[in-house]
């Protein structure tokens, strides 16, 4: 196990009817900005929930976050913001939604130029507005982590960064609000995070026996109730599950102790996602697979321990377990309902991959757990996925 320091400060507040807190949960002497999406919200009553519960309040409202939140609409956010003074952002939806609000509480308060220079890291994140969140889709951890993600639409690019000053102050996890949910974004969200789970467990080096147990315990939870979601989408219990696997799978405590992360699927995946606008948990489910089998000899020994813990496969030799393990994470995408191929999008691989490997590499990044899969590999990689 390697040193670690570990804290997060975002107060959770779990369960049905728990939007009404709200109430206690955001001062009342602060100007609120309600930050939300394309307008689910308004359909499945959880805009009317957070009305009612800041009635108090003084608030005001920014609407239309895409998902892949836009810079350009950020900054728009940002300058209503500073005009109307306000004093706390509370995001209302899923992880655009609240990646969104983290750049805007950033952006509010930034004095030094294009805000977009952080997004770059050629800028430090040195001041934000305190925000919140009422979270409606399980997928990304965003509600309990500081990252976010943003794109651009004139450079065409989608960069993350992190900064302690955006931990939310709080989110509400309510699973009922996840009822409304198109079944694609069930899905997307299964898969995100089971790959936010496998990005920190499945590495070739270190050992760090209860945290790859924890890790463990998020993916057995989430095979035995993807299947209940598809069968009983109204069941609070199922959709409780989700939620918290979700929360817990990107919240930092599945990489204590860890000696190193690999995040070369979600690296990729964020530049299929900028070049053919295919859904983020979509774009994992075909590169995993890939990376895994890529990388096979490195990995050879954690996969046969996913193997043997999480599948229950325990015959023939390592080998053989860990390209079981593989088939095996593919297999649950597809009964999850994603699919698994560039070719299931009509997109040629070889292009794909040559595409995806130049971009990073004019950027000089390299990645892996090692940091040293460069342009040669990626392209191998993204090749695999055909
Ligand atoms: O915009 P609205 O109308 O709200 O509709 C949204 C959107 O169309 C809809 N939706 C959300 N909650 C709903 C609902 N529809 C009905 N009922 C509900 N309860 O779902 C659609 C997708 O929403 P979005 O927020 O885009 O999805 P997700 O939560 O998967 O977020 C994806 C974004 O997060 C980034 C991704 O790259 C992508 O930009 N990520 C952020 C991370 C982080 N901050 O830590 C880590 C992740 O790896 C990821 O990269
Ligand atoms: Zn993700």
């Amino acid at each position: 196990m390697t040193n670690f320091t570990y804290y997060n400060p975002v107060k959770i507040v779990f369960g049905k009817g728990m939007i009404a807190e709200l109430k206690e949960l955001i001062p009342s002497d602060v100007k609120v900005m309600l930050i939300y999406g394309g307008g689910s919200i308004k359909k499945n009553g959880v805009y009317d929930q957070v009305r009612r519960a800041l009635s108090g309040h003084a608030l005001t409202e920014f609407g239309g976050i895409g998902p892949n939140p836009r810079y350009e609409t950020c900054m728009n956010a940002a300058a209503q913001a500073k005009a109307e003074g306000v004093g706390f952002l509370l995001a209302v939806g899923g992880g655009s939604v609240l990646d969104a609000t983290k750049f805007i509480a950033v952006a509010t308060v930034y004095d030094a130029g294009d805000p977009w220079g952080i997004m770059e890291g050629r800028k430090p994140v040195k001041a934000a507005l305190p925000l919140g969140s009422v979270l409606t889709l399980p997928a990304t951890g965003s509600e309990m982590n500081t990252f976010a993600v943003i794109s651009r639409d004139s450079t065409n690019e989608k960069l993350a960064f992190s900064s302690p000053l955006i931990a939310p102050r709080f989110s509400v996890l309510d699973p009922e609000t996840t009822y409304s949910l198109p079944t694609k974004q069930v899905e997307n969200g299964i898969v995100d995070t089971f790959v936010h789970v496998m990005e920190q467990y499945m590495c070739a080096v270190g050992s760090a026996p209860l945290t790859e147990r924890q890790a463990e315990a998020v993916l057995q939870t989430l095979i035995e109730e993807a299947p209940k979601v598809r069968q009983h989408p109204d069941d609070y219990d199922v959709r409780a599950n989700l939620m918290w696997c979700a929360t817990t799978a990107l919240n930092g405590s599945l990489g204590c102790g860890v000696e190193a992360q690999d995040w070369a699927t979600h690296m990729i995946g964020h530049e299929l996602t900028a070049l053919y606008g295919i859904d983020h948990g979509r774009t994992l489910a075909m590169i995993m697979p890939a990376v895994h089998r890529h990388q096979l000899a490195r990995k050879q020994a954690r996969l046969a321990q996913c193997a043997a813990r999480v599948w229950g496969l325990m015959q023939g030799d390592e080998e053989a377990r860990a390209a079981q393990a593989i088939d095996k994470m593919e297999s649950f995408f597809h009964s999850v309902g994603v699919p698994t191929r560039l070719s299931d999008y009509g997109i040629d691989a070889v292009e794909a991959g040559h595409q995806v490997a130049s971009r990073l590499a004019k950027r000089g990044i390299k990645i892996g757990e090692f940091g040293d899969l460069g342009e040669k590999e990626v392209r191998e990689i993204v090749a695999l996925a055909k």
